[in-house]
C-alpha cells in the first residue's frame, strides 16, 4: 500500500535541489564563517550570500536578516526581544496577540505576562479565526510595546489581514510582528509591501531543512539579543552559524518564491476537490476557518461527536498521514485553544482534521482520502454509539 502524505503543514520533504546545494557545507567547506583563514572566509561567504537571496525574496536589505534554529526560536526573539527594547526605551509594558496563534507566540507572550511583568491583551477572533483591524485599534494603548498576529494559521489556514494591523500599528508608533512561518511556501512575504517590522520564517515548512529559520528585523528596530554570547549575527543572535542549513533555507526560499504561482493553482484545485469530497460525503462536517481567505493547500474540518485522535490513527491504518490540527498538539486530548476560540462547542472542536497538501500530492492521494474518510468517521460514531 502506498503510503499517501498530507500534512504538508507539519513539515515538508527536503527538496533535493536543495539538499544538493548544502552538500559541499556539510563535506569539504565545514570552516567555521568567523574563522579568519580560507575556510572559515568561503563559509563566511555561503552565509552572506544566503544572507542575500533571504533578503531578495523578502524584499528588504541582507543586515535586516537574523539566521536563528527555527520557526519557534525566531518568534521568540522576536517577541522577548522587541518586548524587553521597548520597555528599556520607552517603559512600554503592555503586549497584543490573538488566542489562535502558534504555541512558540502563546506560550512566549505568556511568560512574558506571568513572569516579566507585562500586561497582555488577546484580541477576539471572528468564527473564521479572523482578527478585526478595529480591535486592534481599540486594544492599543500608549504603553504597547508590540503587537503580534501572524500572517497565516497552521491549524485552519486562515490569512490574516496583516498589511492592515501594520498600517494601524505604525500610526501609533508600535511595533507589528507576524509569524509567517506557515505562509511561506505559499504567500508573497515582501515586508516593504505588508509594512510588518519582524517577520518570522521556519525552513522546513517550505522544503528546507529542519532546525533553522530566519527572522527578518527592519532597520533601526530596537532588539535586545536572548541568545547572548558571540558576536554572530551582528551581535543579535550568539551561536556558531550552522552554515549548510543556512545555504538550504535560502535556496529553499528561493525555489518557494520562483515556483509558488504554478503549485500553487494546483494546490488550490485539490484543496476544492478535498473540501466539496468531504462535505458533500461526510454528513455533520464542517469547515474550520475561513472558507476563501485561507491557505491554497490547506482544508480543516470538525466532525461532531468523533475524537480526531482516532480518525487519525484510522487514516494511518489505511495508508493515510493527516494531521488533527497542529502537530504539537497531537496526543492531547484536550480540545484545540484555535477552534474553541472560533467558538466551536467541544463536541465538535474534538473532532477536528487538517488535510495539506504539497508538491508531491497528486490526484489520485486526494481521491484516496476522500474515499477513505466517510467511512471512518462513520466506523468511529458507530463505535461510539455502541459504547454508550
Ligand atoms: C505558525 C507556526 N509558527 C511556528 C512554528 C514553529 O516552527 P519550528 O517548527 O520551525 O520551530 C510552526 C510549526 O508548526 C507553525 O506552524
Amino acid at each position: 500500500m502506498e503510503s499517501i502524505y498530507l500534512d504538508y503543514a507539519a513539515t515538508t520533504p527536503l527538496d533535493p535541489r536543495v539538499l544538493e546545494a548544502m552538500l559541499p557545507y556539510l563535506r569539504e567547506e565545514f570552516g567555521n564563517p568567523s574563522s579568519v583563514h580560507g575556510f572559515g572566509r568561503r563559509a563566511e561567504k555561503a552565509v552572506e550570500g544566503a544572507r542575500r537571496t533571504v533578503a531578495e525574496v523578502l524584499g528588504c536589505d541582507p543586515d535586516e536578516i537574523i539566521f536563528t534554529g527555527g520557526g519557534s526560536e525566531s518568534n521568540n526573539l522576536a517577541l522577548r526581544g522587541a518586548a524587553f527594547a521597548a520597555r528599556e526605551l520607552r517603559g512600554a509594558n503592555h503586549l497584543i496577540t490573538a488566542p489562535t496563534e502558534h504555541e512558540a507566540v502563546l506560550a512566549t507572550m505568556h511568560q512574558l505576562r506571568d513572569h516579566f511583568g507585562f500586561e497582555l491583551t488577546e484580541l477576539p477572533v471572528d468564527r473564521t479565526g479572523r482578527v478585526e483591524p478595529a480591535d486592534v485599534v481599540r486594544a492599543l494603548r500608549p504603553d504597547t510595546a508590540l503587537v503580534s498576529v501572524m500572517t497565516a494559521n497552521n491549524e485552519i489556514g486562515t490569512l490574516q489581514p496583516v498589511a492592515e494591523i501594520a498600517a494601524i500599528c505604525h500610526e501609533r508608533g508600535v511595533l507589528f510582528h507576524t509569524d509567517a512561518v506557515q505562509a511561506a511556501s505559499q504567500l508573497d512575504l515582501n515586508v516593504r509591501a505588508s509594512g510588518v517590522d519582524l517577520l518570522s520564517l521556519g525552513a522546513h515548512k517550505f522544503y528546507g531543512p529542519k532546525g533553522v529559520g530566519a527572522l527578518y528585523v527592519r532597520r533601526g528596530t530596537p532588539l535586545l539579543p536572548t541568545q547572548t554570547g558571540g558576536a554572530q549575527e551582528r551581535g543579535r543572535r550568539a551561536g556558531t552559524s550552522n552554515v549548510a542549513s543556512i545555504v538550504g533555507l535560502a535556496e529553499a526560499l528561493r525555489i518557494t518564491a520562483q515556483e509558488r504561482e504554478t503549485h500553487n493553482a494546483r494546490f488550490a484545485a485539490l484543496r476544492e476537490y478535498v473540501i466539496a469530497g468531504v462535505l458533500s460525503n461526510v454528513p455533520e462536517s464542517r469547515v474550520t476557518g475561513h472558507r476563501l481567505e485561507r491557505l491554497p493547500n490547506h482544508a480543516s474540518f470538525v466532525f461532531r461527536y468523533i475524537n480526531g485522535n482516532d480518525l487519525l490513527m484510522h487514516l494511518d491504518l489505511a495508508g493515510i498521514a493527516a494531521s488533527s490540527g497542529s502537530a504539537c498538539k497531537t496526543g492531547d486530548p484536550r480540545p484545540s485553544g484555535v477552534l474553541l476560540a472560533l467558538g466551536l462547542e467541544p463536541e465538535w472542536a474534538l473532532g477536528s482534521l487538517r488535510i495539506t497538501v504539497g508538491r508531491g500530492t497528486t490526484e489520485a492521494h486526494v481521491e484516496r482520502l476522500v474515499a477513505v474518510l466517510p467511512k471512518a468517521v462513520e466506523k468511529l460514531r458507530a463505535e461510539r454509539l455502541a459504547l454508550a
